[in-house]
């Protein structure tokens, strides 16, 4: 998921006035947050990446990483950054932790903070990142859903439906749009078969292509899919 904040979302990031990236909720050790401050820099050299924990043990320990431009800090959804409004916030495997009761409020705080032009990611994965999900949210709401996968690291595309963000992860069920996403993923992946002589990445291009001509408005075209991943509009999905 670095690899789409730095590149169909890089853009955002070369012309913020403030290039400010938050890593809301990096664990407990900070690699994420490292990473995120390498890849990133590769699009715009004087970013400014912001470890935020809530446990004040793990930014004791992050401190020592610190560096220009990467530095941590005790917090939780409020972003306390000085005022300053961060142009990329990510949260991966944070809200999960949360009720569906909750996360929405907390959608609604980390984006009333955003710069313009700024987006918050909220996603999940498994324990190595070859099965990750995430939503995209502007500061009007939710954008898009991405689904993100390693390929041989699954059977069907819904394996992945166990690491939904928490707004989705309750409601793959029959009659909620993210349940017919995947049930017609799954149906492509399965028709795509043949192409599968030529490898995985093939094979899902083909179930991209499906998907769209089918109507499934897919955000992104094959110079993302040919990586795994698959962008889909966020009210193609969204829970009834
Ligand atoms: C499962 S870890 C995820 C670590 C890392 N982001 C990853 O995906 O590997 C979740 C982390 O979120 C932190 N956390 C939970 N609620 C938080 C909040 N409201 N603000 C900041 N951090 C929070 C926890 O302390 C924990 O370190």
């Amino acid at each position: 998921m670095d690899r789409w904040l730095a590149g169909p979302q890089g853009w955002r990031l070369r012309r913020a006035a403030d290039p400010l990236i938050i890593d809301l909720g990096y664990g407990a050790a900070p690699t994420t947050a490292v990473e995120l401050h390498t890849r990133l820099g590769r699009v715009r050299p004087d970013i400014d990446v912001v470890g935020i924990e809530i446990d004040p043990a793990r930014v004791r320990s992050a401190k020592a990483l610190e560096r220009d431009g990467l530095s941590f800090r005790q917090g939780g959804f409020e972003l306390p950054v000085d005022g300053r409004r961060p142009v990329m916030v990510r949260a991966f495997n944070v809200l999960r932790q949360y009720s569906e009761e909750e996360y929405g409020a907390h959608w609604d705080m980390v984006r009333s903070r955003l710069a313009d032009g700024g987006i918050f990611v909220d996603g999940t994965c498994d324990e190595i990142g070859r099965r990750s999900t995430w939503v995209e949210l502007n500061p009007d709401g939710p954008v898009s859903l991405s689904i993100s996968v390693r390929f041989g690291a699954f059977e069907l595309p819904s394996d992945v439906a166990e690491r939904l963000p928490k707004a989705l992860i309750h409601r793959n069920v029959p009659g909620e749009k993210v349940h017919a996403l995947l049930q017609a993923m799954d149906t492509a992946w399965i028709q795509a078969a043949p192409q599968a002589s030529y490898g995985n990445r093939q094979r899902w291009l083909a179930m991209c292509a499906a998907l769209m001509a089918a109507g499934w408005p897919l955000l992104t075209g094959p110079a993302r899919w040919r990586l795994g991943e698959i962008t889909v509009a966020w009210d193609a999905v969204a829970p009834a």
